[in-house]
């Protein structure tokens, strides 16, 4: 089906594609704010870690308006946001350290959102849904492959870096460790997207499917731990510290 066919879709479907929209564009946000913020602190020296920066910023600011009109491509009503949703993005706002936010943000977050949106171009129901899916994941592949690459080159340069990494992960962890995690709506609404239909059938594959993202999500960041030199017990170990929120 071409990804321009006019979309139709029972109400509770459309409900849950708005939803999972939502959360992204929270998400790419934060995104955005992020390699923004750590554009004024790189030496002018450094030009294409400047341009780049500068067009991952650009890349996010396109998936914020992407995502959003596909939210309201057929009402004017956002999701719901979430108490803990905002408190993980808030806490990747605040790592002051290159290193440190690019290694929250684009191998953890970034990563983890490869396999996110690999799903929704699996599951979405509507072929623009998809279509963006994949669009916007080829975008975060680059984004993710520059975070890999800058970290893997400095740890191997000073071999402590691991232990400040590893640092990082656990402080966020404790620091969200009161709070409740993905908002509920986006799991539900996920689970739908893979189910099709509230059938009983249909959601206890969905929710196999969900429960699958999260499996594939943690071997990914498994992998790129492994890149950065830790060994798999403890990528294995901070991969599960990882926020719940994904990003
Ligand atoms: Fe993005
Ligand atoms: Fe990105």
């Amino acid at each position: 089906m071409p990804w321009d066919t006019p979309i139709t879709l029972p109400d509770e479907v459309e409900a849950a594609v708005v939803q999972v929209m939502t959360y992204l564009v929270e998400n790419e946000q934060a995104a955005l704010v992020v390699p923004a913020r750590l554009l004024v602190q790189v030496h002018p020296h450094f030009r294409e870690v400047l341009q780049l920066l500068a067009v991952q910023a650009a890349d996010e600011a396109r998936h914020v308006e992407v995502f959003t009109r596909r939210a309201l491509l057929k009402g004017d009503v956002m999701g719901t946001s979430s108490v803990g949703g905002r408190a993980s993005l808030t806490t990747l706002l605040a790592e002051p350290d290159f290193s440190l936010a690019s290694f929250l943000l684009s191998v953890l977050g970034e990563g983890s959102f490869l396999s996110l949106l690999s799903f929704l171009e699996q599951h979405a129901p509507d072929p623009v849904t998809r279509r963006i899916s994949h669009l916007v994941r080829q975008d975060e592949a680059r984004h993710v492959a520059f975070g890999v690459g800058h970290l893997e080159h400095r740890a191997k340069a000073d071999p402590r870096l691991r232990g400040r990494l590893r640092a990082a992960v656990e402080r966020r962890h404790d620091a969200l460790a009161g709070t409740a995690g993905l908002n509920q709506d986006v799991f539900d609404a996920l689970v739908l997207l893979a189910a099709g239909s509230w059938d009983p059938g249909a959601i206890a594959h969905g929710w196999q499917a969900v429960r699958q993202l999260q499996t594939d999500m943690d071997e990914g960041r498994r992998h790129r731990l492994a890149r950065l030199g830790f060994p798999d017990d403890e990528a294995a170990e901070l991969s599960l510290l990882h926020t719940r929120n994904f990003m």
